[in-house]
């Protein structure tokens, strides 16, 4: 049994894995200021990982510290860049600093929005690193600073490079993910909206699988990033069809204007990750009909307290 943190454990994945650490056993405590919150129930710890002595009392006699906290929108790191920078960069900092004090391990996941659109087939941990938003640039000085505390002091820090994960409970509100958003509209007998044409690709993984990734990390004891996606990808336009598809929906997909920057394309090289025993089994078809039928299950509930 390991005595664990999760930063940031009000979001979305952060709340799958408190509970799947909390089953297997482990003594967990989560830590998130409700910037972002996913809305799915959670007992923690309220407060800011800018809070040095807050984290400082956190971290203290914890094995293994899951740094999660972070602002995590594209979007909105455009309109509060500021912010951005604070929570996903000093925020880091100050984890690492910690964490290098009391000998915790760190997990930290990055984004694959570090590489920008592919230039190849798929992406591996090779790949050039072009940050295209300023969320993407804050991830990629975040990892930064994992190499140098790992080379400097000796940090024991382990570096994900996180593909698009989605699942119950993940935000589909103003900050929300394509997969929520899209759901939620087609439920409400609304169109999907897609930004530009539609054919930029990304490789979407179920929140199942991303836990194993999060998992297999802690047993990863160096700092070089590691991909977590499936190795697939599939368009947008491919993606709101099939969500059409499985809801028997007959709207039609609409357009809108192309988001500056945005990246083409994402399909994840997962071989590395694969050498370490990270094997996806949820395909997306499946993982959307399951996402699908939790939110259709949640959606009547809400309805009948509604009504
Ligand atoms: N979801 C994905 O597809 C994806 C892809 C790549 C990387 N990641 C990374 O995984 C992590 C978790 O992502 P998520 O999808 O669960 O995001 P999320 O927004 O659902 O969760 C982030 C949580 O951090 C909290 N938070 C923000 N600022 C904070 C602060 N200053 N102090 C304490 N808590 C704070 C928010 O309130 C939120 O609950 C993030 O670091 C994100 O960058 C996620």
């Amino acid at each position: 049994m390991k005595k664990i943190l999760i930063t940031g454990v009000a979001g979305f994945i952060g709340y799958h894995l408190h509970n799947k650490l909390i089953r297997k056993g482990h003594s967990v405590i989560g830590v998130d200021n409700f910037d972002h919150p996913c809305g799915a129930p959670i007992q923690c710890v309220k407060g800011d990982i800018l809070n040095r002595s807050l984290m400082d009392e956190l971290i203290a006699g914890c094995d293994i510290v899951y740094h999660l906290a972070a602002q995590i929108h594209v979007d909105r790191s455009y309109v509060e860049r500021q912010l951005t920078f604070d929570v996903n960069v000093e925020g880091t900092k100050i984890i690492l600093e910690l964490c290098t004090k009391h000998n915790s391990k760190v997990v930290f996941p990055s984004s694959v929005e570090v590489y920008g659109t592919s230039q190849e087939e798929s992406m591996s941990e090779e790949h050039r690193i072009h940050p295209q938003n300023p969320y993407a640039e804050s991830k990629w000085e975040a990892e930064k600073l994992c190499a140098h505390f790992s080379g400097r002091y000796g940090t024991n820090v382990s570096v994900l490079r996180n593909f698009n994960t989605y699942g119950p409970f993940q935000n589909n509100g103003q900050y929300g993910s394509v997969i929520p958003i899209f759901v939620r509209r087609i439920s409400d007998g609304l169109p999907p909206i897609i930004t530009g044409d539609g054919k930029q690709t990304r490789d979407f993984m179920y929140i199942d699988d991303t836990l194993k990734g999060y998992e297999l990390m802690t047993l990863y004891d160096t700092c070089d990033p590691v991909n977590i996606g499936t190795g697939t990808d599939v368009s947008i336009n491919e993606l709101a069809r099939k969500i059409l598809s499985i809801m028997n929906s007959d709207l039609s997909l609409e357009y809108t204007d192309p988001r500056p920057n945005e990246i083409m394309k994402i399909r994840g090289n997962i071989s590395k990750a694969k050498k370490l025993g990270f094997y996806p089994t949820t395909t997306l078809r499946d993982g959307l009909k399951k996402y699908i039928s939790w939110y259709d299950k949640i959606h009547q509930i809400n309805q009948r307290t509604n009504d």
